[in-house]
């Protein structure tokens, strides 16, 4: 995921925000999605083919926000907050979600034999850029703040990209087990497993130093932390953390997730571990598992950088935390093709998961696989352009009914210094056939817009 590549929060003011935001649910329990979206255009169009305006108002989840030079949600992204497609009861994602709490709520009970894992999954995922980024140590110039990878609701709030945003404000409540669930939305490219929204669950669990030495026979001597800071950061350990703390640690957090995925996946799933890097965590792994007969990343997770803990006040314990695509997790469960099948509201979808029990084995049939059209775009470009400016507009105008776009050509004038990019539009309906004359407006509304919003020439 993209984040492999301090200020302190007011505590008054996150306990309130917080418990607006927050509820403590039962995973039987399900809400009905909540939303009100209001666009109020500075001039006319429809909603879904332009940005909000800068200075124009906007509201997402009842609360109204000025658009400002850095904001660039688009209406269509916004019209999909508050779907809660996680919340649903019989959505794949439900179902995969509550298999997940399930598993740690069987696996992981206190003297009283009380699930020690707390789970949030209706906070709001409009943060600041503090918890999505500041609190979570990634630096001022990682690629990830970039307006051209996020969609910022204004200059300080923006969609979450992760839920790890989460981390320090649950830490801070006094959360030491939790689960957070919830919608994620990056700008990025358009394919089979690509969507701008999707779903990610947060796990975080911390120790105190007896809970880590807890299976040692003799832990005389043994302790989280050096007690000098000469010690160096390696690959194995952070410079505060002893080796013994960390390798019991890593155990652990291997064996939670390998065994869940023996509990989604069967006994017979093949996965494996990557190292690799995360500014919140070190060391950190990602989890990948076969699928498609191919590696499909599936978690990033790792040691939590100490000072997240230090600066949420937890500075005595040490912790691991995960994050997992649920999308990526249901598609290899279910086996369900294509990531804009979770948005469909067609009953062929949807009556396939109405089961009772979670864990009832389902496999996904599909209804009938409709045709592919496939039309290409070609123009120069602008200077100041991005290429996720046009993805996001190709799914503004266009909708679901594009599978895929490609970069397929660049190519740069070697008199006009100009470059010019073509681009393939796979079109396809998840629910029908698409008649050519439909596939031609929608292009044409897509060069169109192009023109008009991103100043693209025509070739
Ligand atoms: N937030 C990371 C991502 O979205 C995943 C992660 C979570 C990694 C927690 C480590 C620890 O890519």
């Amino acid at each position: 995921m993209l984040y492999s590549k301090v200020r302190y929060i007011q505590l008054p003011k996150v306990l309130r925000r917080l418990n607006q935001q927050l509820h403590f649910r039962t995973i039987q329990k399900q809400s009905s999605p909540v939303t009100t979206v209001v666009i109020r255009h500075t001039h006319a169009g429809n909603v879904g083919e332009e940005k909000v305006a800068a200075g124009g108002t906007f509201q997402i989840m009842g609360e109204t926000y000025r658009a400002d030079s850095w904001t660039n949600v688009t209406p269509k992204i916004i019209s999909n907050i508050g779907k809660n497609l996680h919340n649903q009861q019989h959505h794949p994602l439900c179902l995969i979600k509550q298999r997940i709490i399930n598993y740690f709520y069987a696996n992981f009970t206190n003297r009283s034999e009380n699930p020690i894992f707390a789970v949030f999954d209706n906070i709001n995922p409009v943060v600041t850029t503090h918890q999505n980024f500041d609190s979570l140590l990634i630096p001022e110039d990682h690629p990830s703040r970039a307006k051209s990878d996020t969609y910022y609701v204004t200059k300080d709030q923006l969609l979450r990209s992760q839920t790890s945003a989460h981390q320090e404000e649950l830490i801070i409540m006094g959360f030491d087990s939790f689960l957070a669930v919830g919608d994620v939305y990056r700008r990025d490219t358009i394919d089979a497993t690509h969507y701008p929204v999707f779903h990610q669950m947060e796990g975080v669990r911390l120790f105190s130093e007896s809970e880590v030495f807890k299976g040692v026979n003799d832990p005389t001597g043994l302790t989280l932390f050096e007690d000098t800071n000469q010690i160096k950061r390696t690959s194995d350990k952070q410079e505060s953390h002893t080796l013994d703390a960390v390798k019991l640690l890593e155990y652990d957090l291997k064996n939670t997730l390998s065994s869940l995925a023996h509990h989604l996946f069967g006994e017979d799933i093949q996965y494996r571990w990557v190292d690799c890097y995360f500014p919140f965590t070190h060391p950190s792994w990602e989890l990948e598992i076969l699928y498609k007969d191919e590696w499909l990343e599936v978690l990033g997770c790792g040691i939590m950088e100490q000072k997240i803990l230090l600066n949420a006040g937890a500075k005595n314990k040490i912790g691991w935390a995960f994050g997992l695509g649920l999308e990526r997790l249901a598609m290899k469960l279910y086996q369900i093709p294509d990531i804009r099948l979770f948005w469909s509201n067609d009953s062929g979808f949807l009556n396939q998961f109405k089961v009772e029990d979670p864990e009832t084995p389902i496999a996904y049939k599909p209804v009938s696989i409709y045709p592919q059209c496939t039309s290409d775009l070609s123009f120069w470009i602008p200077k100041d352009y991005t290429e996720n400016d046009f993805y996001d507009l190709v799914r503004s105008v266009g909708g679901d009914i594009v599978e895929q776009v490609t970069l397929v050509d660049t190519f740069l004038h070697p008199k006009h210094q100009k470059t010019s990019h073509c681009y393939r539009i796979i079109y396809r309906h998840m629910e029908k056939t698409l008649t050519q004359k439909e596939v031609n407006d929608v292009h044409r509304q897509i060069t169109q817009a192009a023109i008009d919003q991103l100043k693209i020439e025509p070739r």
